[in-house]
């Protein structure tokens, strides 16, 4: 898959996000479809969304054990996301398990499925504290990525930061999705680390996910537009 910039819908409803949509006239931008907007107004939020020609990002991170998660992507696989993810914490069973849901009768798989590593909001100190992992972060993530790999995933959620360890150790292939990307002198909002889309291309990033500083900018259209052409360079 070509690489490219999602845009993060997260927005609360239908009326918002096919308002937003619409500003796009005949272009069709990777549209990232969180827990917020599915929760609210169900699966057909997907399909509506995919059947306008745009791709798809089902950012739901499922995590259960391996036979709830299977049934949960099999209800999953019809809606047409191009990309889903789930948590690597829920075991390498559980995300084979999640690849036999998404695998249709036929033996083809049409969605990618990638693994949030460690949630970004978590910090180092917590991590020990509460989740009792005492390895460092960033090598717990790298672990976790290599069992997505091992499992059989297309790639991770991670910092564009890390993009070219996990490339290292994972391949070129095993994608790299990363959101904490801001233009340069920006608005940060509540991401800590962060890089611009021209730095995430130089690390590496498959895709980057930009929420805010293209949902909430003046023209979105454009800011879209800026985002793909420093990101994608001379391929936009
Ligand atoms: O608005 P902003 O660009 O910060 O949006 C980033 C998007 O990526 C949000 O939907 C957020 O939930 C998601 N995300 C993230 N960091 C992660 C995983 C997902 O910011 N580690």
């Amino acid at each position: 898959m070509a690489k490219d910039v999602i845009i993060a819908c997260d927005m609360p409803d239908r009326e918002s996000v096919m308002g937003f949509l619409g500003r796009f006239g005949g272009e069709q931008p990777w549209v990232k479809i969180g827990m917020e907007l599915f929760y609210a107004e169900g699966p057909s939020i997907v399909r509506e969304i995919k059947e306008r020609g745009f791709h798809i990002f089902l950012d739901l991170k499922l995590c259960d054990i391996p036979n709830t998660v299977r049934g949960a992507m099999r209800s999953l696989r019809g809606l047409g996301a191009d990309i889903i993810n789930l948590h690597a914490f829920g075991t390498a069973d559980m995300m084979r398990a999640a690849i036999e849901g998404l695998t249709d009768e036929h033996g083809e798989r049409k969605t990618k499925l990638i693994a949030v590593t460690i949630l970004t909001s978590t910090s180092e100190e917590t991590l020990h504290r509460e989740v009792l992992i005492e390895r460092p972060l960033a090598e717990a993530c790298i672990a976790y990525a290599g069992n997505a790999k091992a499992a059989g995933l297309d790639g991770v959620v991670c910092s564009p930061l890390e993009s070219p360890v996990i490339h290292e150790r994972c391949g070129e292939g095993f994608l790299t999705v990363t959101p904490g990307v801001r233009f340069a002198g920006g608005e940060k909002g509540d991401q800590v680390r962060v890089t611009t889309p021209a730095k995430a291309r130089e690390l590496g990033s498959d895709y980057i996910v930009m929420g805010r500083p293209i949902t909430g900018a003046a023209d979105p259209v454009e800011a879209w537009r800026r985002a793909r052409a420093e990101f994608l360079g001379g391929n936009a």
